[in-house]
C-alpha cells in the first residue's frame, strides 16, 4: 500500500470564489493545492462580460498570497442577451476559457441564467466554431419535475438534443450526480466530458436528511442514493479521460447555511485534494488519481498539463469546525472529521 504519491501539480475545473472579503478568505485555500481553476461567474451582478471576467480575474490575482502560483481561468455567464462577439473576443484574447450556462433559476444566483436554449443558439454555434468550451448546470427548472430527477430530465430535453444539434461544441457536463449522467458521458462523443465533485463521491442523499436537517450537505444539484454515489466513484476512479476533478467548493457563511432556507452549496476548498484522494485509495485506484486530478482537464479544455509535482503522505489530517469566511465563518467539507491523506509539498 503505498503511502506516498507524486503527481503533476492539478487544477480545479470548477469553483465559486465569490467576492470582496470572502473572496480574499477562500482564494488561498485552492492556490495552496491547484495550479489552475475554473472560475465560476454566478456573482451578484453576474460577470457576463469579457470586460467583466477581466475585472474580476484582477481582484483574485490579488488575494493570492505570495509566494503561490495560481491562475484563475474565467468564465462568461450567458444570459438571453449574450453577444457572441464579445464571448469569441474574450476567447481570443485568452480572458475567458469558458461559458456558463445556467439554466434560470436552476440554483444561486442563476435568475439572469438563460430561460431557453434556442434562445443562445447563435451563441453557442459561434463558441463551437472557435473552440470555446460550455461549462453547463445540467438541471431542469420545472417545478413539476421532482429535484431527485432533475438533472436525468435535463439530459434528455436539453442535452441531448443540445450535442446532436452542434456535436462540435466542447461540452463539460459538470458536477454530475447520476448513473444517466455517466452513461450519457459515457456514450457521448469526444466533445462530452464530466466533472465530479468530492462530496458527490462521498454523501448520498442520506447525509442530508437522517438524523435531521444537515445544512452543510446541502449542494446542487443535490446528492441521489447511494447508487447514483456509486457509479459515480467507478467512473471517476476507471481511468476514463472524460471525467476530471472540479470541486463546485461554493462557500456559503454559517448563518446563510444554517437558516430556515439554506444556500446551497458545499465548501470543500480546504481539504480538496485530501478528500478526493481519500476516495481513489478506497477504491484501490491510487495511480489513476493523476489522470482524473492533474491531465484529463488540460487535455479536454486543450490546456498544457503542469509541469511542477506535487507530494500527497498518508497522514491524518484534523478538519477544523470553521474557517475564516470574510464576515463569517464558513464551514467546510468533512468537518469534524480525520481525512487519511495530506499535501507535503
Ligand atoms: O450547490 C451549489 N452552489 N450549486 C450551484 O450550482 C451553485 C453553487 C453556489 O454558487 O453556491
Ligand atoms: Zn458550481
Amino acid at each position: 500500500m503505498a503511502d506516498s504519491l507524486t503527481i503533476r501539480r492539478p487544477d480545479d475545473w470548477h469553483l465559486h470564489f465569490r467576492d470582496g472579503e470572502t473572496m480574499r478568505a477562500v482564494v488561498p485555500h485552492t492556490a495552496r493545492q491547484f495550479a489552475r481553476a475554473i472560475v465560476m461567474p454566478n456573482l451578484s451582478p453576474p460577470v457576463t462580460t469579457t470586460a467583466l471576467a477581466a475585472d474580476y480575474r484582477d481582484r483574485i490575482l490579488q488575494a493570492v498570497p505570495e509566494g503561490l502560483d495560481f491562475i484563475p481561468l474565467m468564465t462568461a455567464y450567458l444570459t438571453d442577451d449574450s453577444d457572441a462577439g464579445d464571448l469569441a473576443t474574450g476567447h481570443a484574447d485568452g480572458v475567458l476559457t469558458a461559458a456558463k450556462l445556467y439554466p434560470a433559476g436552476a440554483t444561486t444566483n442563476s435568475a439572469s441564467g438563460v430561460t431557453d436554449v434556442a434562445n443562445i443558439m447563435g451563441v453557442l454555434e459561434r463558441m463551437a466554431e472557435v473552440g470555446m468550451p460550455l461549462c453547463v448546470h445540467g438541471e431542469v427548472v420545472d417545478h413539476d419535475i421532482d429535484i431527485f430527477d432533475r438533472e436525468a430530465v435535463f439530459i434528455d430535453r436539453v442535452l441531448e438534443p443540445l450535442t446532436r444539434r452542434l456535436p462540435e461544441l466542447k461540452v463539460i457536463f459538470e458536477h454530475i450526480t447520476t448513473r444517466e449522467a455517466v452513461s450519457f458521458v459515457e456514450d457521448g462523443g469526444t466533445n462530452m466530458a464530466a466533472t465530479i465533485t468530492p462530496q458527490h463521491l462521498h454523501i448520498n442523499r442520506n447525509a442530508i436528511l437522517v438524523g435531521g436537517i444537515r445544512p452543510h450537505m446541502y449542494c446542487l444539484p443535490v446528492a441521489k442514493r447511494e447508487e447514483h454515489r456509486l457509479a459515480l466513484r467507478k467512473a471517476a476512479t476507471s481511468g476514463s479521460p472524460r471525467y476530471f476533478l472540479g470541486t463546485d467548493s461554493a462557500p456559503h457563511h454559517r448563518g446563510d447555511k444554517e437558516s430556515a432556507c439554506g444556500c446551497a452549496g458545499i465548501f470543500n476548498a480546504p481539504f480538496a485534494l485530501e478528500s478526493y484522494l481519500q476516495v481513489f485509495d478506497e477504491e484501490n485506484a491510487l495511480d489513476r488519481f493523476e489522470g482524473f486530478a492533474s491531465l484529463n482537464g488540460p487535455r479536454f479544455y486543450g490546456l498544457p498539463a503542469n509541469e511542477e509535482r506535487i507530494v500527497l503522505e498518508r497522514a491524518p489530517v484534523e478538519v477544523p469546525a470553521q474557517v475564516a469566511g470574510g464576515a463569517e465563518p464558513i464551514v467546510p467539507f468533512h468537518v469534524g472529521e480525520t481525512l487519511g491523506w495530506r499535501m507535503a509539498r
